[in-house]
């Protein structure tokens, strides 16, 4: 799987959002490394902190599903109408992520066209894991 196909399905799972309170919509494509990928979308609610991240929802398909091997993850988001040039994962996301996948998950931000590559570790450095337990 290239990049810039990860980047088209995160894309692609925009479609898919329920964001009538925000108008911004975010996809995510999680990769496991054994190629397999699961998609999802920002999922908004009435009562706003029910509101679930797009990188979750994809992240606990996943896991719920019995994936534990992950390598990369794309995410694209932007108003209704308009993709982002970058839109970046929130610090839940990145601590939800920490859990399941290792320091040097590849993560794609961006849009199909244009995006760069991270890895979790320059996104959450230091971060609190089951080591520090
Ligand atoms: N959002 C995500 O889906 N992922 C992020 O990492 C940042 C924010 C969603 C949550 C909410 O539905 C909307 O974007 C605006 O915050």
């Amino acid at each position: 799987m290239k990049d810039c196909e990860l980047m088209a399905l995160a894309e692609a799972a925009r479609a898919r959002s329920h964001s009538p309170y925000s108008n911004f919509r975010v996809g995510a494509a999680l990769l496991t490394k054994s190629g397999k990928i699961y998609t999802g979308c920002n999922i908004e609610n009435a009562a706003f902190s029910v509101t679930v991240c797009a990188e979750r929802v994809a992240l606990f398909k996943a896991v719920s599903e019995g994936e534990s091997e992950f390598s990369a993850i794309a995410i694209v988001g932007g108003r209704t109408g308009e993709t982002a040039p970058f839109c970046s994962p929130c610090g839940v996301c990145r601590q939800a992520l920490a859990e399941f996948c290792p320091k040097d998950l590849k993560i794609l931000l961006g849009n199909p066209e244009k995006f760069q590559a991270y890895t979790l570790e320059e996104l959450l450095p230091y971060s609190f894991t089951e080591e520090n337990l």
